[in-house]
């Protein structure tokens, strides 16, 4: 089959979440049976990382509304069934970040992201399948029903965030130079505004989002962010499939990024690695429980009731904390004067760093993911792995990827209500844990054992794929 993935971010050529990750490791797994090409923009940087990226052809222009603008796909090739075009316009992905700039979303993401859907839905003719993820994709499939015509790839939509729907004022559907009447409720219009993610429910043929509890949550109210009613007309359509793991790039042995190497077999590098980190984060090294956090820094994830949670036990309790993170510029600044009022014991690093993510999954001894939800998750599956034991709220892919350990084969400790209460109990059953070093070692063997490898999740995606 020939498969086209469109995706507004790529590992390793950007990345600001896990989208980038996932789109990475399912385009691997397929590319060993399949011919794989992933579509993204060639965001700054990229060049400079890449050095050896071949145009293909020439400059195209593309309409956007009443201006045409001109766009180039530039070629890489990672492996033997892999290729990467990278869609270039400076004017639109030239700059300082993907989507934002000190928190606040650029005025233009409709814009530069019709440009690259319009982009990709030229590019898809020559496919079999068109993969797209989120929002930024979503219109693909309405361009081509509505565009191109017979003889288009069937389309698959993967929701990875229903919170981020590309809502924007209506006026600027225009850009899409579809007919003005295709701007109704039974498509892309939503309260008014133009949607691209209900756009996406409704065109797409099938539709997935990236764990069953996931696909099961946003049929609801509570989660459906306000398109529950739109999903459930294609409920019959709508799979969740689990996300897996690239363990090339998430390893603890002959990982460049890490300090010692350790496996099951031998865990003893991992207590290097946790010396290493506090040092990084210069808190000194008392043979305290460490807890740990990589985030993007938005509501979504509950730090805001981390840090009350926090604030609340470290007064009482030994332990310390290290969060990397950034985003939202109010919990940046949560999160800093709580290292100032806690300053041998808690560390935190604004910014984003790769490589001391993979420094704090090995060093911690605990990762906490208190999401209020959680489509996926892909930390707390990289934490398994490195033998850190996962502290969740048990939703969305959390909660089909960690078993609590009070049950047999227990990998992780998990609340069900989304409180502080809750989180507070959690880190306290984690503490317990922390006084019985041999329950303790049990329980990260447990983690370290399990295989979230993607061929099995890609199996799932090819077999939809040919229906
Ligand atoms: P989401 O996609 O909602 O952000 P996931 O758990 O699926 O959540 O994936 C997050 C990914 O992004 C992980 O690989 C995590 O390590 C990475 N990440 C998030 N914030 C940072 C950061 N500040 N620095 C480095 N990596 C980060
Ligand atoms: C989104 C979700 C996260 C998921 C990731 C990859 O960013 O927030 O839960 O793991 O996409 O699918």
């Amino acid at each position: 089959m020939r498969i086209l993935q469109a995706v507004s971010e790529f590992f390793p050529y950007s990345k600001t979440g896990g989208l980038a990750d996932m789109v990475a490791g399912l385009s691997g797994a397929l590319a060993r049976t399949h011919e794989v090409t992933v579509a993204t923009p060639l965001y700054r940087g990229i060049r400079e990382q890449f050095p050896d990226l071949e145009a293909v052809g020439d400059e195209f222009e593309l309409p956007l509304g009443d201006a045409k603008l001109t766009g180039r796909w530039w070629r890489h090739q990672p492996s033997p069934n892999l290729i990467v075009l990278l869609l270039e316009n400076d004017a639109f992905y030239d700059r300082p970040g993907l989507y934002m700039e000190h928190g606040e979303g650029y005025w233009d993401n409709p814009e530069r992201f019709i440009f690259f859907s319009k982009a990709v839905a030229r590019l898809s003719l020559d496919y079999d399948v068109a993969h797209l993820h989120d929002w930024q994709t979503a219109i693909v499939p309405m361009l081509l029903k509505e565009g191109a015509g017979k003889g288009t790839p069937r389309t698959v939509f993967t929701i990875h965030n229903l919170a981020y729907q590309g809502s924007c004022d209506a006026d600027r559907f225009s850009f899409t130079n579809l007919s003005a009447k295709l701007f109704h409720s039974r498509g892309p219009e939503h309260f008014g505004q133009l949607n691209f993610m209900k756009a996406g429910l409704h065109y797409a043929d099938a539709i997935t989002t990236v764990s069953p509890q996931y696909a099961q949550e946003i049929l609801t109210e509570e989660f459906g962010e306000g398109l529950s009613g739109e999903l459930l007309k294609r409920k019959d359509q709508l799979t969740g499939i689990l996300n897996g793991v690239d363990y090339a790039e998430w390893r603890t042995r002959g990982n460049p990024h890490l300090a010692a190497e350790y496996d099951l077999e031998n865990l003893s590098g991992k207590a290097t690695c946790k010396a290493q980190l506090l040092e990084i984060f210069g808190l000194p090294n008392e043979g305290l429980p460490l807890f740990a956090v990589v985030s993007r820094l938005a509501e979504q994830k509950g730090i805001t009731q981390l840090v009350e949670a926090l604030a609340e036990l470290l007064p009482g309790d030994g332990f310390q904390f290290v969060l990397l993170g950034s985003g939202d510029e109010a919990l940046e600044e949560m999160l800093l004067q709580l290292r100032a009022e806690f300053p041998n014991r808690v560390g935190v690093e604004i910014g984003y760093d790769q490589s001391l993510s993979h420094k704090i999954e090995a060093g911690a001894d605990f990762f906490l993911m208190p999401s209020r939800f959680e489509p996926c998750g892909l930390n707390q599956l990289y934490s398994l792995r490195y033998g850190t034991i996962p502290i969740v709220h048990a939703v969305g892919g959390l909660k089909d990827s960690i078993t609590d350990i009070q049950k047999p084969e227990g990998n992780g400790i998990r609340y069900e209500q989304f409180d502080v209460p809750q989180l507070s109990t959690a880190i306290h059953h984690a503490l317990s844990l922390s006084r019985d070093p041999k329950k303790m070692e049990m329980v990260r063997r447990i983690g370290m054992k399990q295989d979230f490898s993607w061929p099995m999740a890609a199996q799932k995606y090819t077999q939809l794929y040919s229906k």
